[in-house]
């Protein structure tokens, strides 16, 4: 198979942390990255509450560090109290939107259709749609886990999806803010599989090209090895996005 590694995403997802003072800790990313001796080798993305989107995107602007929602509503507008839609992300200074995290799936009772629906709709505002896949610890022990992440994948994936407009986060549910990560064999085999189906799914161009980050207990500590596993290619972070210190050690991983 032709080696064409799509450049890295390192994201961070900031989940429901983050009052305006924590646009302190992106201005400090921001000033990293512009003082550091070379480019950065990744696409770099933070994904803050939706409450400090549009501070972020002005402490972020000109850096090439980019902004993502973390959740939308599958309509443009309307009677949904209390919900965002991609368009409002957008319109924020949203450039991506991360879809189907598996807090969204516990917390809300999201399905699989949903998920696609909402990844839709980020393509329907000209997001970038992140799809997390991942299994839970029960369905790990009982050897499912490319049986979930199989139907997981097939069933959320949006129409006309491609490496432009998709991203893929395979994140194990047991290793999300645990400490713990699956082994790299382990994380080979299952990036692996997502790449096959991606490539059976949408042809060899755009399978080939579709980003895959591994999520899940990323560091600084463990970001190289996680990072230079086959079809890795990037992360989906969350409690050591909070902190550019820690970020910047996940960064340099490239
Ligand atoms: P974590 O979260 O890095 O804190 O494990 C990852 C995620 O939920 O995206």
């Amino acid at each position: 198979m032709a080696v064409n590694r799509p450049k890295p995403l390192v994201a961070g997802n900031w989940k429901m942390n983050g009052l305006k003072a924590a646009a302190k800790e992106l201005a400090l990313l921001v000033k990293a990255v512009a003082g550091a001796k070379s480019k950065p080798r990744c696409d770099i993305m933070i994904c803050p509450p939706a409450t400090i989107l549009s501070l972020c995107a002005e402490t972020a602007r000109g850096s090439g560090i980019k902004l993502g929602g973390q959740d939308c509503h599958t309509e443009i507008s309307g009677a949904h109290t209390g919900d965002i839609s991609a368009e409002m992300l957008k319109n924020a200074g949203a450039r991506a939107c991360i879809v189907g995290h598996s807090e969204r799936r516990t917390d809300h009772g999201e399905s699989n259709s949903e998920v696609k629906r909402k990844a839709e709709a980020a393509h329907r505002a000209g997001l970038m749609a992140i799809v997390c896949l991942g299994e839970t610890a029960a369905e790990r022990s009982l050897g499912k886990t490319i049986k979930i992440v199989g139907q997981q994948l097939k069933a959320s994936l949006p129409e006309g999806a491609d490496h432009k407009n998709c991203v893929i986060a395979y994140e194990p549910v047991w290793a999300i803010g645990t400490g713990k990560t699956p082994t790299v064999a382990d994380i080979a085999k299952v990036h692996g599989y997502i790449r096959k189906r991606l490539i059976a799914l949408l042809g060899d161009e755009t399978g080939m090209k579709i980003k895959i980050l591994y999520g899940g207990s990323v560091k600084a500590s463990n970001a190289k090895e996680l990072m230079g596993i086959s079809n890795v290619n990037g992360a989906l972070v969350g409690g050591a996005s909070l902190k550019a210190k820690d970020f910047l050690g996940i960064i340099a991983a490239y």
